[in-house]
């Protein structure tokens, strides 16, 4: 029997106070959103129809492709989307599964059996509910004294007696399509907010002697919708252990996974070990048996096998097997570190290539340069790139080894095998073998600085 999901995304969440749509902030490196999808998505015959309105455009370009979209102009309230939804719904029969676009929690397996329920048995509807030690501001569910669901009220309705009710209204509900119809239609604004509850559905269909009935998720954790920031940042809290949890399984090793930051979608390889203060971001692939000591931000980058971090900050940038980078190193897009090289303090590399086994240890800026295999970078040498209108590359050959704190003026080429003394500013080719020596003569002045104390005496 066919099931179609709505997804409900039209508010404009309010107690965000942001100018962002509420279900396109982030959570553990993608939009709240996208975890909703990623739970109801295989159960719906269809893409999901999503209900935007508040920040529409933003909502659907991030979605393009991946749903169906119904619009509500105006936020009357969930029974109001819904209905902006049904006729998306086709000529279709079967059930239809509701959901609030705010619970980024919300597991697959938890909506696999809530739509279980509601085929296997004469239901209208079904919904999950949660038991809540502080139920505030939720949904409570009223049930009869036989321990039947007989309706919602919503916590400003509600009296203080059905305030005292700690089991809630997760906003997860799968309807079989007839009574859903129906009971929208039945919708009222008689409330508090003069709003179109969806919630009213349901002693609306209990009202007409319809069966409803309720999941009780094991784990109420799941259940939480995200209104503010402060649930914002206890549901990445969740989603981080689990994030991490799975990471484990596969045999990765986390000193402190509290203290770690690991976004959705990245890879590590087994046998890595992550220290605490690690924040890896999306697009971020991590190879086997890599250690990451404290203190990085690892975004959209590879890594390769064996590779040690520490205390850097690499975007857009690959390490190659083996190589080791920081501490306080700063790799930035482009920046691509070949296999056993070492990359040390206070280096930073931008759209360059450093071949395989070669050292920029450190203080250096390497920016727009090719550096070959076995290349030794002394310390603080800097790759003058930019003349301040257009950048420029330098190229240091294999084998080559630039001296300390040498400018590389681009573009210029220091041969294969070739020297660069220290402190040299080079802005001719270096051919292949030489030794390039590019800066004044030293002059000693004997007895001068004695003199000169001599002098400051007498006076
Ligand atoms: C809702 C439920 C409440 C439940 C709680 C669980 C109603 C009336 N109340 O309350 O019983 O305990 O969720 O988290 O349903 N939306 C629209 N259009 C609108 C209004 C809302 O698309 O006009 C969307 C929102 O974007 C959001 C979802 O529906 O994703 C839920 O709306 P929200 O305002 O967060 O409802 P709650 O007050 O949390
Ligand atoms: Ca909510």
């Amino acid at each position: 029997m066919d099931t179609m999901a709505i997804i409900m995304a039209a508010g404009e969440g309010k107690r965000m106070k942001s100018e962002i749509p509420k279900v396109l902030h982030q959570t553990c490196g993608r939009p709240i959103i996208d975890w909703v999808m990623d739970a109801v998505l295989s159960f719906s015959a269809d893409k999901p129809i999503v209900v935007v309105g508040s920040g529409a455009d933003s909502v659907k370009a991030h979605l393009e492709g991946r749903a169906q979209f119904a619009f509500q102009e105006r936020q009357l309230g969930t029974g109001h989307a819904a209905m902006a939804a049904a006729p998306l719904l086709d000529e279709r029969t079967g059930h239809v599964l509701v959901v609030a676009g705010d619970m980024p929690l919300l597991k697959p397996e938890t909506i696999e059996a809530l739509v279980e329920l509601a085929q296997s048995e004469e239901y209208a509807a079904v919904m999950l509910t949660a038991v809540l030690d502080d139920p505030t501001g939720y949904g409570r569910v009223l049930r009869d004294p036989l321990g039947g669901v007989r309706a919602i009220i919503e916590h400003r309705d509600a009296t203080p007696a059905e305030r005292e009710v700690d089991e809630v209204n997760a906003s997860v509900y799968c309807f079989e399509t007839g009574a859903f119809y129906e009971a929208l239609g039945a919708l009222s604004s008689q409330n508090d907010q003069g709003e179109y509850y969806l919630t009213d559905c349901i002693g609306y269909l209990t009202g007409k002697g319809q069966r409803v009935g309720a999941l009780i998720a094991s784990d109420p954790e799941e259940c939480m919708g995200v209104n503010d920031h402060a649930q914002l940042a206890q549901a990445s809290k969740v989603l981080r252990r689990r994030v991490i949890a799975a990471h484990m399984a596969e045999g990765v090793s986390f000193i402190d996974p509290d203290n770690t930051y690991v976004d959705h979608g990245v890879e590590i390889g087994r046998g890595t070990v992550i220290y605490p203060g690690n924040t890896l971001q999306r697009g971020t692939r991590i190879g086997r048996n890599c250690t990451i000591l404290p203190g990085c931000r690892i975004s959209a980058s590879v890594i390769g096998d064996g590779a040690r971090v520490e205390s850097s900050v690499l975007t857009d940038s690959t390490v190659g097997d083996g190589a080791t980078v920081g501490p306080f190193a700063h790799l930035r897009p482009g920046a691509q570190v070949g296999e056993g090289c070492r990359v040390g303090n206070f280096v930073d590399i931008k759209n360059s290539r450093v071949g395989k086994g070669s050292k920029v240890s450190h203080l250096s800026y390497v920016g727009d340069g090719v550096i070959g295999e076995d290349c030794n970078i002394g310390c603080g040498v800097v790759f003058v790139n930019y003349d301040g209108e257009k950048k420029y590359a330098a190229v240091v050959e294999d084998g080559a080894f630039v001296g300390c704190n040498a400018n590389l003026v681009a573009p210029v080429t220091v041969g294969e095998g070739a020297y660069v003394a220290a402190g040299s500013t080079v802005t001719e080719d270096v051919p292949r073998d030489a030794l390039a020596i590019a800066r004044s003569r030293q002059i000693n002045k004997e007895g001068w600085a004695g003199k000169r104390r001599m002098e400051k005496q007498k006076k």
